[in-house]
């Protein structure tokens, strides 16, 4: 349709029309529970209080999948429609949809936008042939509390890297052509709009409290940068923000994201969010709770039913509302126009087979994981010799297919491969063998043994939504059991598994090689085994801090300096049961390659807004392996008006290192990129001395001089 073909049959529509084309529904209410995939997942109609009429105009689904389901509720849905708009689609597939991939955390330390966006590309081919037409993703919440159980849908505790993935996986999923979404693509909503990451003590849905400067200088940046990708929804999240709902919110909502970021798009609630405005106490009723989401600019309310019921008394009181509805249908209709559903509403079965779960796509999915492990500690045990002979592997994940990690949309634990699997199928000369209890393990079997491989870590389903924790030490029967296998003297390495960073001081002393590969989507065993044989080489490095004990959380690398640094001295900034700083820093990963820095070099030593200044070195991979080396550029700026943090990330660059092969990498630094929010909510930076870091953050590399 043309711009003005749909102004025209945005005119033709009544109010009850309009508020419907603003309200999102589970598929049960349109088709009836047709077979297993109509699970009910939404309120019960009565709670929805609504006609059977005004479920008749509401314009958006969610939760619905698979092509035949969704042509079904489409073609109920639109006999009963009086002007034939079409339904729009909608689901949560954040790591794949049947094709499933790392988790979120886990591909982001890969470094690799390239990797996280053909992740997302495989992804929207999928949903698109089931007949989805908008994913919830990417989530670039900002997280530095790991008893938040949503960490594992975030990529990290740095803004820029949140921001930068993010909006790779923006693109992969829109597949742009012209400015419109390409075929096989689906548009992306972004978020949770805002800085849900920051809940306070780590507890899923609590307040977020924070500066503006705060807010500005790190929360609100992944969004911003995420956005230059133009996601064509963004979703307002369950928090509330300085004493605000975020739904009702219209600082966040309009003066934030619409005027100051530009996003011209949709906003949908979190589910139910509209309704949540009277729970926090902020409205008296659900006519009061949908009154503040409208003036906050909420266009569409998911999964309740507030504007459907009490709309029409809302926008007849008010010219500005009237405005803003026309504004947010037409904003609807754009997008189902945009997609092509007023041309093709269906979806064409056949194909949805052959697209779904291509060979292409596990290939890749296989790739991705191997590239989201962190090798986090290895004292001469990996990778394991390909002769050797006998194999055990013990532990909780031992033989579980369970290894898809939360949110896995459509994928099957049948068709995921064990770290049991994986390791026969690399391993065949070997005999292999595998218990999830010691005790359970044949003692001779156990001597027999050249390596153990010891996994560890958390049930997928421990992570998640509604998923916080108070404690995220290692499990007792698996400290004890770490414990076990060092006391015996046997040659054991530990595979981690988790959606969240672990505190694994209590045995670590005892764990002579860690590979942590959080939860790697359908391939896990596969990729797991190759790196364990050597056949490819861990390249992850750490997107989020591993702290000691759980009483360090939140935790992250970019903390502001204090007037007492943390020392020996129990009076400086630190812990007195606890040794200083995280166990695996932010950045942190190692590789099986030796790969050496050395020519490093600036271009000049002070740098002004007019000036860039290059910073360039050398990287050799002196070994026989073919890896892959993220290059880290930090900063620290030791004299500023406003506290500023011990070091941040300034850049980083992702290369492949071939075996035996030197690649000169250079960064341009820009001065721009060096300054910070103040308290007056200004971009600043004085003039002075900067440091830089490369990698671990420790080393310094050299100066710059700041000549405003
Ligand atoms: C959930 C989540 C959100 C998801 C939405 C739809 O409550 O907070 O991330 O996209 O509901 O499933």
């Amino acid at each position: 349709m043309e711009k003005e073909q749909l102004r025209e049959l945005l005119n033709r529509m009544t109010l009850d029309e309009k508020l419907g084309q603003l309200t999102q529904l589970t598929g049960e209410h349109f088709a009836g529970k047709i077979d297993d995939e109509m699970v009910e997942t939404g309120p019960a109609m009565e709670d929805l209080d609504l006609s059977e009429e005004q479920v008749g105009t509401v314009g958006s689904v969610l939760g619905s999948s698979s092509a035949k389901v969704i042509n079904l509720i489409q073609e109920k849905y639109l006999e009963r429609s009086r002007l034939k708009i079409p339904l729009l689609f909608m689901h949560d597939a954040i790591h794949g949809y049947r094709t499933i991939f790392p988790i979120p955390l886990g591909l982001s330390c890969s470094w690799d936008s390239e990797i996280v966006k053909k992740v997302a590309a495989y992804t929207a081919t999928e949903l698109r042939a089931a007949g989805i037409q908008v994913n919830f993703s990417p989530m670039t919440d900002l997280v530095r509390d790991s008893r938040w159980g949503r960490v594992m849908e975030a990529f990290g505790e740095d803004h820029i890297l949140s921001g930068r993935l993010g909006k790779a996986m923006i693109d992969g999923y829109q597949k742009e052509v012209n400015g419109r979404i390409g075929e096989h693509g689906v548009a992306a909503c972004l978020k949770h709009f805002a800085a849900y990451g920051a809940v306070h003590a780590g507890k899923d849905y609590a307040s977020v409290d924070m500066s503006l400067r705060e807010f500005f200088g790190y929360y609100a940046r992944p969004y911003e940068i995420a956005l230059e990708a133009k996601p064509r929804m963004v979703m307002s999240s369950f928090n509330s923000f300085n004493g605000e709902p975020v739904t009702a919110s219209k600082y966040l909502l309009k003066e934030v994201l619409r005027d100051k970021f530009q996003f011209e798009g949709i906003v949908i609630s979190d589910w139910g969010a509209v309704a949540e405005i009277k729970s926090a106490g902020v409205a008296e009723n659900d006519k009061e709770a949908a009154t503040e989401a409208f003036k906050a600019g909420v266009d569409i309310e998911m999964v309740s039913s507030n504007y459907l019921r009490h709309g029409a008394d809302i926008v007849n009181a008010s010219e500005e509302l009237q405005t803003w509805l026309d504004a947010a249908v037409l904003r609807i209709l754009t997008l189902k126009n945009n997609l092509g559903l007023f041309e093709n509403p269906y979806v064409n079965e056949e194909e949805e087979a052959v697209l779904l779960r291509s060979e292409e796509a596990i290939a890749f999915a296989k790739q991705a994981a191997v590239e989201s492990c962190v090798l986090l500690k290895n004292e001469k045990v990996l990778p394991i010799n390909a002769s050797v002979k006998n194999i055990l592997i013990l532990g909780p994940f031992a033989k579980t297919k369970e290894l898809m990690g939360g949110w896995s949309c459509k994928g099957r634990f049948e068709e995921t491969i064990s770290l049991e699997e994986g390791i026969r199928t690399t391993f065949q000369a070997a005999k292999v063998n595998a218990y999830e209890k010691l005790e359970e393990c044949p003692a001779d079997l156990y001597e027999k043994a050249d390596i153990i491989l010891l996994t560890i870590g958390e049930p997928w389903y421990q992570s998640g939504e509604g998923h916080s924790s108070t404690n995220i030490e290692l499990a007792a029967e698996q400290q004890e059991l770490v414990r076990e296998v060092k006391k015996s003297g046997k040659n054991f390495a530990c595979i981690g598994f988790s959606g969240r960073p672990l505190a694994l001081e209590s045995v670590i002393e005892d764990i002579p090689a860690l590979l942590w590969c959080w939860y790697l989507g359908n391939c896990a065993g596969t990729a797991v085994a190759e790196l364990i044989s050597g056949a490819a080489t861990p390249s992850g490095k750490l997107t989020m801090s591993f702290p000691r004990v759980t009483g360090q959380t939140p935790l992250y690398y970019n903390e502001y300096r204090s007037g007492k640094p943390a020392n020996d001295s129990s009076y400086s900034s630190r812990y007195q049961d606890c040794e200083i700083g995280p166990l695996y820093s932010f950045g942190h990963g190692l590789s099986y390659a030796d790969i050496e820095y050395s020519n490093i070099q600036l271009s000049a030593a002070t740098i002004t807004e007019q000036r860039t200044v290059q910073l360039s070195m050398e990287i050799t991979n002196n070994s026989e392996y073919d890896t892959k080396e993220t290059v880290i550029l930090y900063m620290d700026d030791p004299v500023s008006k406003n506290v500023r943090p011990v070091k941040e990330m300034l850049d980083y660059q992702r290369i492949t290192l071939p075996p035996y092969t030197k690649k000169k990498v250079v960064f341009d630094i820009k001065a721009e990129d060096m300054k910070y929010i103040n308290n007056q909510l200004e971009k600043v930076l004085e003039p002075g001395e900067i440091n830089l870091y490369l990698n671990d953050g420790k080393t310094p590399i050299g100066k710059l001089i700041y000549v405003s």
